[in-house]
Formats: structure tokens, sequence, C-alpha cells
């Protein structure tokens, strides 16, 4: 029998932070929460509770799952938008921080620099997750991970290439990911946009351990050959200035995912994105993207995005079952 891996009272700031047994807890534990809402189990172990979430920078996804499952679990939530609260404007993060921790239970927070959620966790006396900073996004590692796994069935082997803006939020993470779970990682792109060389070290060291390996290459057919996943997000990120639009297209445009990407992968690969995605018109920086430069898809084409090979859809839907299970688990639920 495995032992039991308690997280109560743990942050949840990053996946640098977490063992790859407690990781792969956390995944499995997601597919447990979500087949008991499938089978319409009662879930609400956490009654009582309240959590709030701060978001600095807008969400959908992400504000929607930390919602539904703190809901589902029977705690009540507080929204603090981006315009709503004091935070770093008229109050520090540190008295933030211990102001909260007087009414709630957890404290969810997106938001620019890493340093700040880490700070956040410093001073506050309850669990701090992580819901997106310029640097980490881990809430959405642990749903890209139930959903690899209940693709293909297991996680370890699996070689997952990124491509487009490897040097954010979304490379980062899954580099991380990929090294502490044993998968094969690529950053194929442009060397400009490769993940800074002190993390790619990190998870070099790391990989070593687990058995995983860490590729950087510019090379679109190397880059893809024999892939199981090929990832992508945005190339301006929230929080960028529009100017560098132009900069990114010229650099990042033959690391567009398409057909021709594909063709280099395993016939049974499949394609994932965190979303939001410019895959057509039907957003407003889609059209003004489309204006200014005649790209009528961005980081992937519309025949991927809507084609068999995408399960974004999948991914979507766990971001739910998965950031319940953090909460469940840094709250003290799963502890017996
Ligand atoms: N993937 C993700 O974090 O989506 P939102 O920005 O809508 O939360
Ligand atoms: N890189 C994107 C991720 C969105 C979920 C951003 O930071 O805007």
């Amino acid at each position: 029998m495995t032992a039991k891996t308690d997280l109560t009272g743990r942050d949840f700031l990053k996946l640098l932070d977490y063992r790859p047994e407690e990781i792969q807890y956390l995944i499995d534990l997601s597919a447990r929460l979500k087949a008991e809402k499938k089978a319409h189990k009662s879930q609400k172990v956490l009654e009582g509770r309240n959590v709030a979430l701060i978001f600095e920078k807008t969400s959908t996804r992400t504000r929607c799952s930390f919602e539904v499952a703190a809901h589902d679990l029977g705690m009540g939530t507080t929204y603090l938008d981006p315009s709503g609260s004091q935070i770093g404007k008229k109050e520090s993060i540190a008295d933030t921080a211990r102001v909260l921790s007087r009414m709630f239970d957890g404290i969810e927070y997106r938001g620019f620099g890493q340093e700040i959620v880490e700070n956040l966790a410093r001073y506050a006396d309850v669990p701090v997750w992580n819901g997106l900073t310029n640097d980490f996004h881990p809430t959405q590692m642990i749903a890209d991970m139930l959903t690899i796994q209940e693709h293909f069935g297991h996680l370890k082997g699996i070689r997952l290439v990124y491509m487009g803006d490897a040097r954010y939020n979304m490379g980062n993470s899954l580099m991380v990911t990929c090294a502490k779970l044993g998968m094969d990682f690529v950053a194929c792109t442009n060397p400009k946009y490769y993940p800074a060389e002190d993390l790619v070290e990190k998870c070099r060291a790391i990989a070593k351990e687990t058995g995983a390996s860490i590729t950087l290459t510019d090379s679109v057919e190397e880059g893809c050959r024999d892939a199981d996943v090929i990832y992508t997000d945005v190339w301006v990120s929230m929080g960028e200035p529009t100017e560098v639009w132009k900069e990114r297209i010229d650099a990042l445009l033959p690391y567009q995912v398409n057909e021709k990407a594909f063709s280099y992968a395993k016939d049974s690969a499949v394609f994932m994105h965190c979303l939001p995605a410019y895959h057509d018109q039907e957003t407003g920086v889609g059209r003004s993207v489309y204006e200014k430069f005649g790209l009528k898809e961005v980081e992937v084409t519309n025949e991927v995005f809507e084609g068999p090979r995408s399960i974004v859809f999948d991914e979507a839907e766990n971001r739910m079952h998965s950031i319940k299970a953090i909460m469940y688990a840094t709250l003290g639920a799963d502890r017996n």
C-alpha cells in the first residue's frame, strides 16, 4: 500500500515545491473527485469554510473553477476583481495576507510577479493557491496532467512538445511538471523564447532523478517528431503591452501549431491549449490581429483547434476537478 499523502495546510504556489508523488496524488485525487461528481455524490465536506478569490488579472476558467469547486465542497466564496480591492495600491501584500487570514480558510491569488504570491503566502496563515502569475500556472498543471493521464492511461514517457512563447508561465510550468513526472519535454520555438537558463538547469537536474528529459530546439520537424502532445498558448500574455504583437508574430509564426507540425507527430498525438485561444476571428484580439497583420489564426490553426486531435475542452473541464482536489487536500478534507 502506498503511504498516504497529507497536504493539509500547504500552499500551492509552484510545482517546484512539490514532490513527484505529491503531484501524482493530486492528479489521482482530481480523478476521484471527478468520478464522484459524475455519480452525483454530495461532496460538501468543507461546509462552513470560506475562501477568498483575488484576481488582479481577468479569468474565465480559473475563477469559475474555484467558485464551482468551492460551492460543491460546501464553502462560501468572495471574489475580489482587478479593481475591487486595496491590494498593492492602498494596502501592502503583508497586511492583506494578515487581514484575509482572519476571515478566510484559504486564499487564491492571480496576479503579476511570482514574488507577490510568495509574499502573500509568507504572511498568510491559511493555504495560498497560485491562480497564475507571469512565471507559473500550477493549478493548470494538475488539470493538464489529469487530461493526459485520462487520454493515454499514463504520464511517464509521454513526449510533450510546447510550441510558441516557452519563456512565460505556461512553458515554465509544463517544463517543471514534465521534469517532476518523468516525461519528455520539448520547447520547440525561436531561441529568443526558450525558458530561462536557470530554470532549464533546475529542471534538467530534476529530470536526472525522474527519468525525464528536457530538449530545446528551433526545428519544428525535430521538435514535433514522435510527439504525443503538442501544446501551445497565446503569444502575448495578460499584462503584456499590445506593442509586442509584431515581434511575437515575426518570431513565432513558424511555430504556429498546424497540420504540418502534426505530420511529424505520432498518429495518436493530441492538441492541448490552456485557453483562451486565438484560433479564429471571433474575438476582439483575433480581429485586431487580422486587421493589423493579416493573420487569420494565431498560435493554432482553426483546423487543429476544431479537429479530432483537440482535447482542449476536456482539459478546460478538468480545471474544476483539479482545483477542487487542491482545495480539498490543502484544507485537510482528505486527512483521516
Ligand atoms: N486557462 C486559464 O487560466 O483560463 P482563464 O484565464 O480563463 O482563467
Ligand atoms: N500565458 C497566458 C495564460 C493564460 C491562462 C497569460 O498569462 O495570459
